[in-house]
């Protein structure tokens, strides 16, 4: 042993990076207890229908195989999404759910020393993945209104943004930004900042004003879609996700992506989901209707409730957060308190709906 190692056991242990300190952990919605009140979890924003036979009789088959790796391209994969949504092959970068795609984004652009614009309260992996880089954070408020307040992002911008995320529909409060707003944004932001529009609610939105990011990619060689198989097509545990991006960012993409970190069944899953499309966007539909119901139920109590084009409803309750929470959980649905600000609650089968207007009417009563 040479003089300077320190004694096994001894010492300070394995330096980590400081960047890592005080990052916030991801907080997950709490599932409901088994054996518990709760019988319903409406706290991940997950889809709650099963999986469709047609999807879960490929699984079944892929898992056959599972003593082998995945195909590391997810050629199968790449080449159905990419005739999909009638992009090059290239620009089409698959990742272990779009969490992981953004993580990728982040690393392939940013580190110590440079900036990631979001609007904030935003999806709450945001600051997470920025701070792994070693960039900092520039956290935009939401408007009073709970939506992205693009001009003050613009604004933000300095020569050390390299990565703007636009969430549409924004989790947690499940408001848009519309086509005009947008497109005056993104002109506003120079051509080497990364605008990434994460998308993962994006087969929920029924407002005609809200651009399909896949369509200002086109024309914008700075401008990333992402989306995501957890929602809509309901994979969310498989880890599925993906980005469409211009070539030099899909390259990096690749680049950064961890090897073999999409599963044989997630991608077999993916494509099998893609092609049961018209089964799938029925049960998005009809989530949608339930939505209408839970907005208008809410709105008919009395709240206040921002208008949402995702799969989840948000409600601003400040000091009564966690209260509500707790209401809820009694009443035998799990929802997701962001302490002293607010609760999101996924619309779910319409019996835990149901449950949780009840309990929301309740609360209100007992004000
Ligand atoms: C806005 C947004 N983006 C991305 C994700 C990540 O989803 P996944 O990693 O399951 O694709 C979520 C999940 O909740 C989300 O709300």
């Amino acid at each position: 042993m040479s003089k300077t190692s320190p004694a096994v056991g001894g010492g300070t242990g394995p330096r980590l990076r400081a960047e890592l300190d005080g990052i916030p952990t991801y907080k997950p919605g709490r599932p409901a207890a088994a054996g518990g009140p709760a019988a319903f979890k409406l706290s991940s924003n997950e889809n709650p229908y099963p999986p469709l036979p047609g999807v879960m009789e490929r699984v079944i088959a892929t898992a056959g195989i599972f003593h082998r790796y995945p195909d590391l391209s997810c050629a199968g994969l790449t080449e159905e999404l990419a005739g999909r949504f009638d992009v090059p092959l290239e620009h089409v970068a698959t990742g272990t759910g779009s969490v992981g795609v953004a993580q990728q984004l982040v690393q392939a652009t940013a580190g110590p020393g440079d900036e990631v614009i979001y609007a904030w309260r935003s999806f709450e992996a945001y600051p997470i993945i920025t701070q792994i880089s070693g960039a900092a954070s520039v956290k935009v408020p939401l408007t009073g209104a709970e939506a992205h307040d693009l001009d003050a992002m613009a604004d933000a911008v300095t020569d050390r943004t390299r990565l703007i995320f636009v969430c549409n529909p924004n989790n947690p409060t499940g408001t848009v930004v519309r086509r005009a707003e947008l497109e005056r944004f993104l002109d506003r932001v120079p051509g080497d900042v990364l605008v990434v529009l994460d998308e993962a609610y994006r087969e929920f939105i029924r407002d005609a004003e809200v651009p399909d990011g896949t369509d200002l990619y086109r024309e914008r060689p700075n401008v990333a879609v992402l989306r995501t198989f957890s929602k809509a097509y309901g994979l969310a545990g498989l880890r599925v996700g993906f980005a469409i991006a211009h070539e030099p960012v899909a390259a990096a993409l690749r680049k950064t992506a961890v090897p073999f970190g999409v599963s044989q069944i997630a991608q077999d899953a993916a494509v099998a989901s893609l092609r049961a499309e018209t089964q799938l966007l029925e049960r998005v539909e009809a989530l949608v209707t339930e939505r209408t119901r839970v907005v208008g139920g809410l709105a008919g109590q009395g709240w206040t409730v921002p208008e949402t084009q995702a799969n989840f409803v948000w409600l601003r309750l400040g000091e009564r957060t966690l209260d509500f929470a707790a209401a809820c959980e009694a009443a035998g649905v799990m929802v997701r308190p962001f302490a002293g600000e607010g609760v999101r609650v996924t619309i779910g089968e319409t019996e835990a709906n149901d449950l949780f207007l009840q309990a929301a009417e309740k609360f209100r009563e007992e004000l």
